[in-house]
């Protein structure tokens, strides 16, 4: 067979990668055309999901007055929580369920978009909650037929929830996170309007962006799709199909666009070109790992998440610890990439180019520790916390966090190689400390 690609099936492995994206709208002003964009779905009454912040921006009045023009029938549900847990994804589709919708509508950041993913799901074909939820932690259950149309809009640069088919959540008595992946949740259809990230705070942007960027890079670095074995029946392949030469090109451009983007989009609320680029960043970076899937610093990140004891990140509610997802998954990230580097060094000096470092001269073994030190100077730039013990933790956490990663098994799957309790451990003592000094040295 020939791979003009560069990807070579290995004997009896897959040949075959699929895509699937939402239909998207993407541009300044996108949300005014969401009542043209839901009537066309059919959908005459809807839920609208969104939180408190976001029902008082723009974005939320632009969207509810093209969906009233447009005479579609919207009730409101404001009480999505920031970093969603198990109680409040029930809580979201019991309102879904009694409402007897015929199509959703989120506008807002993951956690929304998340929300309204499972309120959907479980409205549609209710289960106990494990069901469904990703193994080991839940049954993972395959999601029985197509759930109503759903229209989501973010108001940050970073997810990428709106065109994927994963709802993330914390199962508050396990201290885990885990999620539901399935592509029966992936939106129907995705409006990206820049103008909604108008009003974000530095930390959310700062957040967000780390999340982009390491979409992009895990993406760009996971197990080729060539080497998982051949599925029995299209069905069985998954979603997280390994990187692919169609996602090559989404992960890399994102990564280069955040590069020159994500700090500047940080610094200066009123950059409409950075905040701009940094969201069509989100979206190639979506629609790859939605395709590719993530693998070390996101596992590991949901552990880092449930584990939080008192961290609390300017800009962000204050009321209870919380770390934000793009945080917690870019801390583990520069230890990540030196372990995997030696599986595609070329890929991460590529990476570390993208993100300025200078890779002249640079041999293979170079690669985990030039892409390492140019994270975490962007880190730096952007006043994001480097290394687990700026985010409180210590090295007696290591043993619970190694517990809670491993629980990650879709996406350790997806690493580059293999990795184990014993690796895991080792990566979270790496990722205490920074592996550079402030002076990128
Ligand atoms: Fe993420």
């Amino acid at each position: 067979m020939s791979c003009a690609h560069g990807y070579a099936p290995a004997e009896g492995g897959e040949g075959i990668f699929a895509v699937d994206a939402s239909s998207l709208t993407f541009g300044r002003g996108a949300l005014r055309e969401a009542g043209a964009v839901v009537r066309g779905l059919g959908c005459k009454r809807v839920a609208l999901f969104t939180d408190a912040r976001v029902r008082q921006i723009d974005a939320y009045a632009y969207l509810t007055r093209s969906l009233a023009e447009a005479g579609v029938d919207v009730v409101t549900y404001a009480d999505v929580r920031v970093e969603p847990t198990d109680a409040s994804f029930e809580a979201a589709a019991t309102f879904a369920r009694d409402g007897r919708f015929d199509g959703y509508v989120s506008l807002g950041g993951g956690s929304v978009i998340d929300t309204c993913k499972a309120a959907a799901l479980y409205a549609a074909y209710p289960a106990d909650f494990f069901a469904y939820v990703n193994a080991p932690v839940g049954r993972a259950e395959a999601v029985p037929g197509p759930l109503p149309p759903h229209v989501a809009c973010p108001t940050t640069a970073g997810t990428g929830s709106e065109l994927t088919g994963i709802a993330v959540c914390d199962v508050v008595s396990l201290g885990a996170k885990t999620g539901i992946a399935s592509r029966r949740l992936r939106p129907t259809h995705a409006i990206i309007d820049p103008d909604a990230t108008r009003t974000l705070p530095p930390a959310v942007v700062a957040a967000g962006g780390f999340d982009v960027l390491c979409h992009a890079i895990e993406s760009y670095t996971a197990r080729p799709f060539t080497a998982r074995a051949r599925p029995d029946s299209p069905a069985a392949r998954p979603m997280s199909q390994g990187r692919n030469p169609w996602s090559d090109h989404g992960s890399f451009a994102a990564l280069e666009l955040g590069a020159t983007h994500l700090v500047r989009a940080v610094r200066d609320a009123s950059d409409d070109e950075a905040r701009e680029q940094l969201m069509w960043a989100a979206t190639l970076a979506g629609l790859a790992f939605g395709n590719a899937g993530v693998h070390i610093p996101h596992a590991m990140a949901y552990a880092v998440a449930g584990l939080v004891r008192d961290f609390r990140m300017p800009d962000y509610p204050d009321d209870e610890a919380m770390v934000p997802h793009g945080v917690s998954v870019v801390v583990n990230a520069p230890a990540a990439v030196r372990f995997t580097a030696s599986a595609s060094p070329e890929r991460h000096l590529a990476c570390a180019r993208a993100l300025g470092a200078d890779t002249r001269g640079a041999a293979p073994d170079d690669a985990g520790a030039l892409l390492a030190a140019a994270l975490e100077r962007m880190m730096r730039d952007a006043s994001v916390p480097v290394g687990l013990a700026a985010l409180g933790y210590v090295d007696a956490d290591v043993e619970a966090l190694t517990r809670g990663t491993v629980a990650q098994a879709r996406l350790l799957g997806n690493a580059p190689r293999p990795v184990g309790d014993v690796d895991v451990a080792a990566l979270f003592r790496a990722s205490l400390a920074p592996t550079t000094t402030a002076r990128g040295e």
